[in-house]
Parts: structure tokens; C-alpha cells; sequence
């Protein structure tokens, strides 16, 4: 019994280690100074009477432009013009780890069951299947596929565009129903909205940046358009019944989508997509993520599976707060140092970002 305890304190203190560590790591980054525990009514909105925080629901102004607006050798415009969105340090870009949260409540167990149906279903479209080679094994590339160990670059592209025009609408579904809901009952959003429409392009911009790699056909257009129509109103009609369900679903989802893109980067960095080893970044891509003009695929392989592990500690963290609490993540995230290693913000991590926050100086 005494060795079972001990055990057991010892795997809670290696647990809790290296979220100690992310909370220290943001907490240099934020300047904390103090630890005090808030009740949970600090997450409250404040009626629009009250002052709120400069920009709560504005503009991240700071962001700086990366290019000015051109047109290139093919006359596309080009530019730095979307929403605000990370740029990442080559360490935060390695920093990303293939995490799961545990189900714990029903909500969390059923988002999680719908997830699996989601991803078997998504697999059965795209054709996506994950076998691990054999130890040892000598098979060619060729043979590798053929066993179906090893996806092709096509399948790959069938994937992710698949999975990009599906991941694209949570975002966009529940940052209307909250605007929605705010004009409704004339009443301030509590810095959700603004995330949520951020997390929808961004996906977006996924989706357009692997469009450049491939053109699907007809099929594959009536596919993504019926999967759209189904889950689009599938996700609205169940935002309106449980918020929160949803933001554990999708947070559940982005699991499954930085294990995905972690496969990819694996593939790719073994040598088992060659048409992919020397492709460069779309320019598109380059302008999003600010990479470097000799950027390739790989670094936005490495960007895209950054922004998944984003949504996945946004949407577990937000899956935790009530509806009308404040968005701790409005006006700035902890960098992918703490995303990538913690799959959620519990609301005490929440409210001492807010807590800490400091207003831009007039
Ligand atoms: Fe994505
Ligand atoms: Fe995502």
C-alpha cells in the first residue's frame, strides 16, 4: 500500500513537473509576480457600463507588417492582410508534443466518442491509414506502399484537404452564433469572438496553402461540399444546445490533427514523401507564417501542426470556462513553449492571465 502511494506521488510530481515548468516559463514571459487563487466569478464579464481593458475586443495593433502590398510576377496581391496569428521561433516550432486529455466528465466523453467516429469517417474518405512498419524491415518504398505502411504524397494532400475544409468551420460557426448572441442581448462578448474567427482563418489559410499542391477533381469538390453542409449544421444546432461540448470536441479534434501532421513531418523527414523533400513553401504560406524566402514544405508542415496545437490548448482551455467568462487568450496567448506541452489552461491558469495582464500604456 505504502509503495503504491509512494509510486503514485511520484508520477503526480513527474506530472506535475513540466506544467510547473510551462506555467514558470510563460510566467517570465508575463512578468507574474504573485500566485494568489481568484474565485472563479473574476472571469466575469464586466457590464458594458463598466471599462474593460484597452483592445479586449480589438485589434492586436502591435503586429507589424511583413511585406507591403505587391504585385508579384503572376500580379497576386500579396501581403500580410489576414487576422492576427502566431509566428513561431524554430524552438517553438519543435516544441510541439503529441498530447491527450483524459475524458473525464460525460460532455468530455461524449465529445471524445464523436471525435473517433469523425476520424474514422475522415479516414475512410481520405483514404488515410496508419500502419506501423515492421522493425528491421527492408522494403523499398515501393513496397512500403504497397503493403500500405506508407501513404503517397497524393493521399497525404487527400487528407489534409479534406481535414482543412472540415476544421474551418467551428470557428466561424461559433464566432457567429456569440456575435449573434452579443447583438441579441446587447451585450459585450467577453473576447471570444475575436478568437474564434481567428482560429476559422487560420484553418482556412491551411486550406489554401496546401491548394496550391494539388487542384482536387469533381468528386472530391461534392464530397467536401456535402461533409460541409452536414457538419456545418450539425455543429450549429449543437453550439446552441452545449458551448462547451463543442469548444471539448474540437479541442479533441485538434488532437487528432497534430498527430496527423506530426505522421507527416515524420514521413517527410525520413525520406518516404522524396516529391515533397525539396518542394518550397507556396509563397503563400511564406507571406502567412513570415518564413524565410528558401523556406520548404517541411517548415510549413512545422507552422500548420504549431497552429493545430494552438487550437487544441485554446479549445480545451475555453472548453473549461463558462460562456460568459472572459476570453483570457483575447489579447495575447502563452507562446508554443507552454501550448506544446499543455493541453489546457484549468480556469485558476486562466484567471491569473487575466489577472496579469497589462494594458498597452496611452
Ligand atoms: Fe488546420
Ligand atoms: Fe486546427
Amino acid at each position: 500500500m505504502l509503495k503504491t502511494l509512494a509510486l503514485r506521488s511520484v508520477s503526480l510530481h513527474r506530472a506535475a513537473l513540466p506544467r510547473a515548468s510551462a506555467v514558470l516559463a510563460m510566467s517570465a514571459r508575463r512578468s507574474l509576480t504573485t500566485s494568489t487563487v481568484r474565485s472563479k466569478d473574476d472571469l466575469k464579464a464586466p457590464p458594458i457600463t463598466e471599462p474593460a481593458l484597452a483592445g479586449t475586443e480589438g485589434a492586436h495593433g502591435k503586429d507589424t507588417l511583413a511585406r507591403t502590398l505587391t504585385d508579384d510576377a503572376h500580379n497576386e496581391v500579396r501581403g500580410d492582410w489576414v487576422l492576427f496569428h502566431p509566428v513561431y521561433s524554430p524552438e517553438e516550432l519543435k516544441a510541439v508534443e503529441v498530447l491527450h486529455r483524459d475524458a473525464k466528465t460525460f460532455k468530455d466523453k461524449l465529445a471524445v466518442s464523436v471525435v473517433r467516429i469523425a476520424r474514422w469517417g475522415f479516414d475512410l474518405v481520405s483514404g488515410y491509414k496508419h500502419k506501423e512498419i515492421p522493425p528491421g524491415s527492408t522494403m523499398t518504398l515501393e513496397e512500403l506502399r504497397k503493403g500500405g505502411y506508407v501513404m503517397t504524397e497524393h493521399q497525404w494532400l487527400n487528407r489534409i484537404l479534406f481535414l482543412e475544409s472540415i476544421a474551418g468551420v467551428p470557428g466561424m460557426v461559433a464566432g457567429a452564433l456569440r456575435h449573434l448572441k452579443s447583438l441579441r442581448l446587447m451585450k459585450r462578448d467577453a473576447g471570444w469572438i475575436h478568437t474564434l474567427l481567428e482560429e476559422a482563418e487560420n484553418e482556412r489559410m491551411h486550406l489554401m496553402t496546401f491548394m496550391t499542391l494539388r487542384n482536387p477533381g469533381v468528386f472530391f469538390r461534392a464530397l467536401i461540399l456535402g461533409a460541409q453542409g452536414v457538419f456545418y449544421n450539425m455543429f450549429f444546432l449543437s453550439y446552441l444546445i452545449s458551448p462547451s461540448t463543442c469548444h471539448r470536441f474540437v479541442g479533441y479534434l485538434e488532437e487528432e490533427a497534430v498527430l496527423t501532421y506530426t505522421r507527416a513531418i515524420e514521413e517527410l523527414e525520413s525520406g518516404r514523401l522524396p516529391l515533397w523533400a525539396n518542394t518550397p513553401a507556396p509563397s503563400i504560406a511564406i507571406d502567412y507564417w513570415r518564413l524565410k524566402d528558401d523556406a520548404t514544405l517541411t517548415d510549413v508542415l512545422y507552422a500548420v501542426r504549431s497552429d493545430e496545437t494552438t487550437h487544441r490548448f485554446v479549445n480545451h482551455s475555453l472548453a473549461n470556462l463558462d460562456g460568459d467568462d472572459v476570453n483570457p487568450f483575447a489579447l495575447r496567448e502563452p507562446n508554443m513553449l507552454v501550448k506544446g506541452k499543455l493541453v489546457e489552461y484549468y480556469v485558476h491558469e486562466s484567471q491569473e492571465m487575466l489577472k496579469h495582464h497589462q494594458p498597452p500604456s496611452q
